[in-house]
């Protein structure tokens, strides 16, 4: 008798214990994944997609087409007032894009006759504003 006392004396708090950890752990968890900073994969793209305030350049209808991506100019492209590095954009090697447009000019209104319009500008880097 005086045996089973002692035993469950010694029992019970590390069953509380347990219980403890179980309730403990999820609140945790979740506490982690609220307060944790968003994944480096998303916060890379999002970078790489707009380059912050700081870094971005204004250039002239004439400083942009200087970009053409002819002979080791790097391409850019200008859409609704920003700016687009296509440098390393594989349809726009050498500034040309499948031999119907170039770099180093205004396609606003062209990209709205394109079957893939502007989504595909998320692909790449916006470097500056158009002035
Ligand atoms: C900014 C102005 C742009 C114009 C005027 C333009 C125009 C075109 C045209 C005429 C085509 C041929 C097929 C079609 O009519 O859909 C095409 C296809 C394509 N463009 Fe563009 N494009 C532009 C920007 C971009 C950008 C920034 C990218 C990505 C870096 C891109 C990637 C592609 C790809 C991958 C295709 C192949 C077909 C597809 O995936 O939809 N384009 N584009």
């Amino acid at each position: 008798m005086r045996d089973d006392n002692t035993r469950n004396r010694q029992q019970t708090p590390n069953l509380h214990g347990i219980r403890l950890f179980f309730i403990a752990l999820p609140l945790v968890l979740l506490l982690a994944a609220c307060g944790a900073p968003a994944s480096p994969a998303t916060a890379t793209a999002s970078s790489a997609a707009v380059s912050s305030n700081a870094t971005l350049k204004e250039y002239t209808v004439d400083e942009l087409a200087k970009f053409d991506g002819q002979n080791g100019n790097p391409a850019y492209i200008a859409v609704d007032g920003n700016v687009y590095d296509v440098t390393n954009a594989a349809p726009w090697a050498n500034g040309s894009h499948f031999g119907q447009y170039t770099a180093g000019k205004d396609l606003s209104k062209a990209i709205l006759l394109v079957s893939h319009g502007k989504a595909k500008l998320s692909e790449v880097p916006m470097i500056g504003t158009l002035k």
